[in-house]
């Protein structure tokens, strides 16, 4: 992610007529949605950030259309119905957020191909090169969200849904005025904690010293996470990424270590609490 004057960018919704139509898989026109966390916990505030741009070749347009009404959906309001999204009852479902280009994404879903993968990414090319490999390796159990997966956490999947969640490599924002755009902050260890099933595992995993740092901060903030650590032998979820992602390879070139977060979501039953939309 970058900072970027999108003014005239083709999916910029200030810089269309109201009445334009937009292509499948857009981010919808106007203000992004944004909820008010009314909870006294901190969560990441963007501001003006907002999504580099990228454009997709011919091949990827197309592939994009003939499969994005099936495979992928935009934020929204909507509760999703997992097991009629996948077609499929009772399987495990994992939310990535921030997938990038899916290169693991892609390496590691034949090998859970019996739990539902949900990547939520804001960069269309990154969706659509997953797309390209989900649909040319038949990779059945891949799903796509465009937006703010905070958002599309909090809106779009029910308390207790989800048996994973995983953040790798999340911008680590280095400068001191921009940590609060980190994703890693209480509030979304919170509301990752409400969407988990009792036994359910978060991975977050950084090359950043500085963002490691300040994640090893928080790992017992969340009274509903119980922290982990390093992958445990029954850990439930599959925690090796198989093929390592495109920022953990950058990581790497740099002689960056690569550390890894694991908790596990407790027994505890989560309080309900409200938020509003600013
Ligand atoms: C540093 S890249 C890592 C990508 C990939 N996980 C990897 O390791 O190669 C971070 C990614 O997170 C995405 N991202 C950042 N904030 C996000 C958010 N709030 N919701 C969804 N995706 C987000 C960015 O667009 C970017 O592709």
């Amino acid at each position: 992610m970058n900072i970027s004057d999108t003014s005239n960018s083709p999916e910029n919704p200030n810089s269309h007529p109201e009445n334009s139509e937009q292509p499948v898989g857009s981010l919808p026109f106007g203000r992004p949605l944004q909820s008010e966390f009314n909870d006294g916990l901190d969560y990441p505030r963007l501001g003006s950030v907002s999504f580099r741009r990228g454009t997709l070749t011919e091949n990827q347009e197309k592939m994009w259309e003939e499969n994005w009404p099936r495979i992928g959906t935009v934020l929204s309001d909507e509760l999703i119905d997992i097991d009629q999204w996948f077609g499929r009852t009772g399987a495990k479902t994992i939310l990535e957020i921030g997938s990038g280009t899916g290169t693991s994404t892609a390496a590691m879903a034949p090998l859970e191909a019996d739990t539902n993968i949900i990547a939520c990414e804001l960069y269309k090319p990154g969706l659509a090169k997953l797309m390209g490999a989900a649909v040319r390796e038949n990779l059945d159990n891949i799903r796509m969200i465009r937006g703010d997966g905070v958002e599309v956490l909090n809106r779009m999947f029910r308390p207790a849904s989800l048996d994973g969640v995983r953040i790798y490599f999340p911008d680590p924002w280095p400068k001191a005025r921009h940590h609060k755009r980190r994703i890693i902050q209480s509030g979304v260890l919170h509301l990752i904690a409400t969407r988990l099933k009792p036994g359910g595992v978060l991975h977050v995993a950084t090359d950043h010293a500085d963002y490691a740092e300040w994640i090893a901060e928080l790992v017992n903030v969340e009274p509903l996470l119980e922290f982990r650590g390093w992958p445990w032998p029954e850990c439930p979820q599959l925690t090796h990424r198989q093929v390592i992602t495109k920022f953990e390879g950058k990581g790497l070139k740099k002689d960056h270590v690569i550390t890894e977060f694991l908790w596990q979501r407790t027994d505890q039953p989560a309080a309900e609490t409200e938020h509003t939309d600013v």
